[in-house]
């Protein structure tokens, strides 16, 4: 059992050590991130909170030199042990997006930022926006994946994983662009600065 608190590194290492894994992209998300995304064509692209390194490595096989960060030693070595195929894997790196040092990253400005099923547990959510906003490129993308509030139907503790409608606000508050798409209990987010 886990006491620490969710926006911290303890409390996610011990969910990967312990084997906790979380929803596998399916042809519909993916289908979503290429219709939003486009090709890489050798861009630069962030995944933050990539745990096992699913789309991170996605990100790669659509062109982008991809790298994936999380706070959770556990899930960085679980990406790393995984190959991407064809091209180049992406490059992991174990760090806390919220406090540690932007500038250790592989790039000082990325072509697309994404961030699938973590916005949910950043404690300061507008501080962490502030945060991307920091690393997107000129005309990149902040590409958000995340449950919402109120989309499920059973009750029980997955009832409490979704944003509210305030949460989603802080989320896209001040984008030049904010496209949606949503899929049952999940929406993407496409926003341009
Ligand atoms: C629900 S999991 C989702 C993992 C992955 N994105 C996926 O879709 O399978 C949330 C992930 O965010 C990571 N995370 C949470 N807070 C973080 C932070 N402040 N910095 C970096 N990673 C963080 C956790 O370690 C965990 O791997």
């Amino acid at each position: 059992m886990t006491t620490e608190s969710t926006g911290s590194a303890a409390y996610w290492e011990s969910l990967w050590a312990e084997g906790r894994r979380y929803r596998q992209l399916d042809s519909i998300e993916t289908s979503l991130l290429e219709k939003h995304l486009g090709p890489g064509g050798g861009r630069p692209a962030l995944d933050i909170g990539c745990g096992d390194g699913s789309l991170a490595r996605r990100l790669g096989q659509l062109g982008y030199r991809a790298a994936g960060v999380d706070c959770s030693p556990s899930a960085i070595a679980l990406a790393a042990e995984q190959r991407a195929g064809p091209g180049p894997d992406p490059i992991w790196r174990c760090m806390d997006i919220t406090t540690d040092d932007l500038g250790t990253l592989t790039d000082p400005s990325y072509a697309v930022v994404s961030c699938r099923l973590v916005y949910r547990w950043m404690d300061d959510k507008a501080a962490f926006i502030d945060r991307v906003r920091r690393l997107l490129a000129p005309g990149g993308t902040f590409w958000v994946v995340t449950e919402i509030a109120g989309r499920r139907t059973v009750a029980g503790p997955s009832q409490g994983l979704g944003i509210t409608p305030e949460e989603a606000e802080t989320l896209t508050a001040g984008w030049a662009t904010v496209r949606t798409e949503d899929m049952d209990v999940l929406r993407c987010y496409a926003l341009r600065p």
